[in-house]
């Protein structure tokens, strides 16, 4: 009961939001919460509570809020709703992290002209490809302009279309135009570039961007931009703990390029079933675009990022 009134009184003065992403199903007339902490199968008239609290919960709401919302529904008054049962499922669901608190929504990336930030992706060979059209839109809701670029490996691995689809504009994918009067892509977009983003960067872009091989499109860019180039390596451990992968990643460094460490990965080459986790592969779009914000923010402010 004391439990329960110290709750009451910290959500009373806190707005509740419905996680960005909940892991919950419904079957039939029974709701199934797969929490931080547990799975909770709701039935009959708790299942129809738990998703009309979820639908209210959908934008920012307060305790008072709620439950007048819940009366709403159920046509009485919010005295007549029974208080005690919605708070207990409201702590459940703030305990299993379906409920959070809201804060302020994460602000654009700050641009000294007004206008979105601008950043060229380039994508490499490596199977990572598959989750840049992610990474791209989580680039484009923190505030930045996206133009693509790909190596002839990434395009087999990534489609240009959904690329292009994404972005509005043409994905480029070779130095070389058929079109004489066209941009020479690699010029245009190493100068547009604020930030060039590499990823994922395969050991072969790696290799050329650290030796300033220019014969592909991706690492020509990142060798005639002025702006700062962030590679994020992504390949199996024995790769990346290579001799050769290192010393290019220690180049790399040396050249004030941008190295991000790798996460735990599965190595696709395997069979499905004997993949284990192993270092050495990108880390998740949320955590590159977390990286990609702050090195825009220090630049924005003025610091030596490139
Ligand atoms: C299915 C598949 C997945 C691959 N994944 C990777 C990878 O994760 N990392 C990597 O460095 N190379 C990977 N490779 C090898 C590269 O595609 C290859 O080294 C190629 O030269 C990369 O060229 P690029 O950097 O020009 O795209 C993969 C190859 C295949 C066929």
């Amino acid at each position: 009961m004391h439990r329960r009134a110290a709750y009451a009184r910290r959500v009373a003065d806190e707005l509740l939001v419905r996680a960005p992403v909940v892991r919950i199903v419904d079957h039939g007339a029974s709701t199934t919460v797969i929490g931080a902490t547990a799975v909770r199968r709701f039935d009959g008239d708790s299942a129809a509570l738990l998703r009309a609290v979820l639908e209210i919960c959908a934008r920012p709401v307060g305790r008072t809020r709620l439950l007048a919302e819940l009366a709403a529904r159920a046509a009485t008054t919010a005295a007549a709703v029974p208080a005690q049962p919605i708070d207990e499922l409201v702590e459940l669901l703030v305990g299993d992290g379906v409920l959070v608190v809201a804060g302020p929504p994460a602000p654009p990336v700050p641009s000294p002209g007004g206008g979105l930030r601008r950043v060229v992706l380039g994508i490499s060979g490596a199977v990572a490809a598959v989750d840049a059209p992610a990474l791209l839109r989580e680039l484009q809701v923190a505030g930045c302009e996206v133009r693509v670029a790909l190596t002839r490996n990434a395009a087999r691995l990534v489609s240009r279309a959904a690329l292009e689809a994404l972005t509005h504009r043409a994905v480029w994918t070779s130095l070389w135009q058929r079109d004489g009067r066209a941009v020479v892509p690699h010029v245009e977009l190493a100068e547009w570039a604020e930030l060039v983003l590499v990823y994922p960067a395969s050991a072969t872009t790696l290799s050329r961007i650290a030796t300033g091989d220019c014969s592909d499109l991706v690492a020509a860019i990142a060798a005639a931009t002025r702006a700062p180039v962030v590679v994020v390596p992504s390949m199996n451990d024995a790769m990346y703990g290579s001799p050769a992968v290192q010393a290019n990643l220690a180049v790399l460094r040396d050249h004030g390029r941008y190295v991000v460490h790798p996460a735990l990965g599965r190595e696709v080459a395997h069979r499905p079933e004997a993949r284990s986790a192993m270092l050495g592969a990108a880390p998740p779009a949320g955590a590159v675009v977390d990286i990609v914000r702050h090195l825009l923010r220090e630049r924005a402010a003025g610091a030596p990022a490139g």
